[in-house]
């Protein structure tokens, strides 16, 4: 027994730790004389979806939430001050935008707005709205009034300091647009905006929108700096957008619809974003994301819907007689980007401010949609963009067998330890069928939110998209963007807040490998006895979970044959620590009465190495075994060999992170086991 456990505890943990240090020096030949496959020069790009509020709240400049009412059946984001505020569709601004804000103020009162801040108007939240002392803000909003009325828009600070302040005279019965410009006189990252009427009166808003002058390139209706810089320095060769599950919706009507994005930001009627639970102006349209991959000289890959969505689980197709506007769709948006200024849709882009064709060239059938509804579906879109656009390039959810596919796009959400072994999975791609690309990936299980040894792993699986550049041509990890007070999905590569933002190692690791591409794959061998690293280092331990044992003879012995330890507990616990359990020690026996999970009792130095543990082990109630560990950093560890662990279905490996193979077996109650891990 002993035998066999050894074998299946060191590979696993060699594989966590690449655990023995060893002096001899090993080789490394690169076989110059025999380049191999080239590195797609596409390979790395991104994957913008609107999740997480990673456009409307987050890289769409908008500072105002719920601008054009449109949002819920409640004003979300406001908030009265010395005011009542309802919702209102009497006199609508326009046929796409039919919601107002009536507010009945008394003198000074008006409505508030935070930003996009959670739940802010029913919490005592000062405001999500952050301004840079000096710069330059666009405020603009629609008014109206039956009564004359003085309209002042005032930028508040945290402390309810004025920051900036600005009078709207004119207000008229009929919806008028106003203009102006707040330049706020200190830094604040929680402000907030409030409009308030100079005497008692009743007046109407609609599209009040606050935007920073100094957006990424100083576009209007554009991105925020900040946060386009941290995308621009991953160097993306191509965006994925605008989803995911987002393109589908939950039912047809709240799918992404490309058309009802373009144009004048004040008649785009947006639309519930359901899959990810908020509102989208989209604001942040078809036209912008074209202009986001021109201003990162990235390649745009459109997702259309395909005429297929989901609902959690449920899927649901369009009937196939009603699949003519899906296809129109795909059509007219491949014409919006590439047409002549002359054609019906390219007019319409030339009238946006893009009269240059944006050149769009990648273009994906749906979102991870599958299955006969999927191919009937891909066949009948694919084969009108053909007819009409034969260079296009199509990418497929998956396979389909009614078409030969250009391009496939399988997605891989998965554990540390499958991402590491994932590293091989292309070496073996069908050659003869469509080219790869992975659009969505990342290690999402036991990994926090976001750490190393995820993005470690993620690392080693993109070795994998590299060397098999002849198929795998693209890929891309998700999702991008993340505001964590609204988080939809874990983890992420990018979180924010409304000033501030980091990357996780995830995305670390995309910048590092698209900042570094490698072109051209040579043979390489490894000639090494033993992979060089850090001993595993540290005390140990031995517990349970749910169940009650004993341990007796525990000896640790270091690789000169020193002994460290060799327990005595007639002397009772000695310098072992319990820190979770119920822990005794009679006649020479450590004992766990109690039935937690995870119960711990640790001894040892956190600088042993290289050492051998030795103990006998008895199980005397419970439904597990015994759980052991070595080189543990402390009273936190989570890292143990299970003995009779999975309902005592089996013995292995965990770690956080990892999932390490397991064998069959059990723990019989009773009986003493011989345990020894070098
Ligand atoms: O990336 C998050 C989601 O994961 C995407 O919306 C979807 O395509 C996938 O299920």
């Amino acid at each position: 027994m002993t035998q066999f456990l050894r074998r299946i505890f060191f590979p696993a943990l060699c594989a966590i730790a690449s655990a023995h240090a060893q002096s001899k020096p090993g080789q490394l030949t690169i076989d110059v004389d025999h380049p191999g496959t080239r590195v797609s020069p596409l390979l790395y790009g991104i994957f913008f979806e609107e999740i997480n509020r990673a456009g409307e709240g987050g890289l769409y400049a908008e500072m105002i939430r719920n601008r054009s009412f449109e949002d819920a059946a409640t004003p979300v984001g406001w908030k009265p001050v010395n005011a009542t505020l309802s919702l209102d569709r009497s006199i609508p601004l326009n046929s796409n935008n039919t919601t107002s804000l009536k507010v009945e103020a008394a003198a000074g009162g008006g409505a508030a707005n935070g930003g996009f801040g959670r739940d802010w108007e029913s919490r005592n939240d000062p405001g999500r709205i952050s301004v840079e002392q000096g710069m330059k803000y666009d405020l603009s909003l629609y008014a109206r009034s039956t009564n004359p009325v003085t309209l002042t828009v005032t930028l508040e600070g945290a402390n309810r300091k004025v920051l900036a302040s600005q009078k709207l005279t004119g207000i008229t019965p009929g919806w008028k647009q106003f203009s102006v410009t707040l330049t706020p006189t200190e830094t604040d990252a929680f402000a907030r905006i409030v409009i308030t009427a100079d005497s008692s009166s009743t007046f109407w808003l609609d599209m009040v929108s606050l935007f920073p002058q100094q957006t990424w390139k100083g576009r209007k209706n554009g991105l925020r700096a900040d946060l386009m810089e941290r995308i621009a320095a991953m160097k993306p060769a191509f965006v994925r957008f605008p989803g995911g599950c987002f393109v589908e919706g939950q039912g047809i009507e709240n799918r992404v619809q490309w058309k009802k994005t373009i144009g004048p930001v004040a008649e785009r009627p947006g639309h519930l974003n359901a899959n990810w639970g908020y509102y989208s102006s989209d604001g942040l349209g078809y036209h912008e994301y074209l202009q986001m991959c021109e201003d990162l000289g990235a390649e745009p890959l459109f997702v259309i819907n395909c005429g297929m969505g989901h609902d959690g689980r449920k899927m649901y197709a369009v009937p196939m007689d009603k699949m003519g506007p899906f296809v129109e769709d795909a059509l007219d948006a491949i014409e919006y980007a590439n047409g002549p200024a002359t054609s019906k849709w390219g007019a319409m882009r030339a009238k946006n401010g893009h009269p240059a064709p944006f050149n769009l060239k990648l273009m994906e059938i749906g979102n991870e949609n599958g299955g006969r509804d999927y191919d009937e579906r891909y066949a009948l879109i694919h084969d009108a963009i053909k007819a009409k656009y034969p260079d296009m390039q199509l990418v497929g959810n998956e396979r389909t067998s009614s078409r030969k596919n250009d391009i496939i796009d399988p997605h891989d959400y998965n554990d540390v330890g499958s991402f590491l072994r994932n590293a091989t999975q292309f070496d073996s791609a069908d050659r003869n069928g469509p080219k790869i690309y992975v659009g969505e990936y990342a290690t999402t299980i036991d990994a926090g939110h976001g750490h190393l040894l995820a993005g470690l792993a993620e690392a080693a699986y993109m070795t994998g998209l590299e060397r098999n550049g002849d198929v795998v041509k693209m890929a891309s990890y998700a999702p991008l963007l993340c505001n964590p007070d609204w988080r939809g999905w874990n983890p992420n590569a990018i979180l924010f807040d409304q000033k501030w933002s980091y990357g996780t190692p995830s995305y670390w690791v995309q910048s590092m490998f698209a900042n570094n591409r490698g072109d051209r794959i040579y043979p390489l061998t490894l000639d090494v006895e033993n992979p060089p690293g850090r001993p595993i280092e540290g005390l140990v331990g031995v517990g349970t979970w749910g169940t009650q044992a004993e341990f007796k003879d525990i000896k640790v012995v270091g690789k000169d044959g020193k002994p460290l330890l060799e327990s005595d507990f007639t002397k009772g616990l000695g310098d072992w620590k319990t820190p979770r359990g119920q822990w005794n020690t009679d006649n020479g026996v450590l004992s766990q009465t109690g039935g937690e999970t995870g119960a711990i009792a640790l001894v040892g130095d956190p600088l042993w190495h290289d050492y051998t543990l030795t103990l006998k082990a008895r199980k005397t109630g419970g439904d597990e075994g015994f759980l052991i560990t070595v080189g543990a950093p402390d009273d936190s560890v989570k890292s143990w060999w299970n003995l009779g662990g999975w309902g005592n279905a089996g013995h292995g490996v965990e770690s956080p992170g990892m999932t390490c193979p397991r064998s069959v077996g059990n723990i019989e109650n009773g009986r003493w086991y011989d345990i020894k891990v070098e």
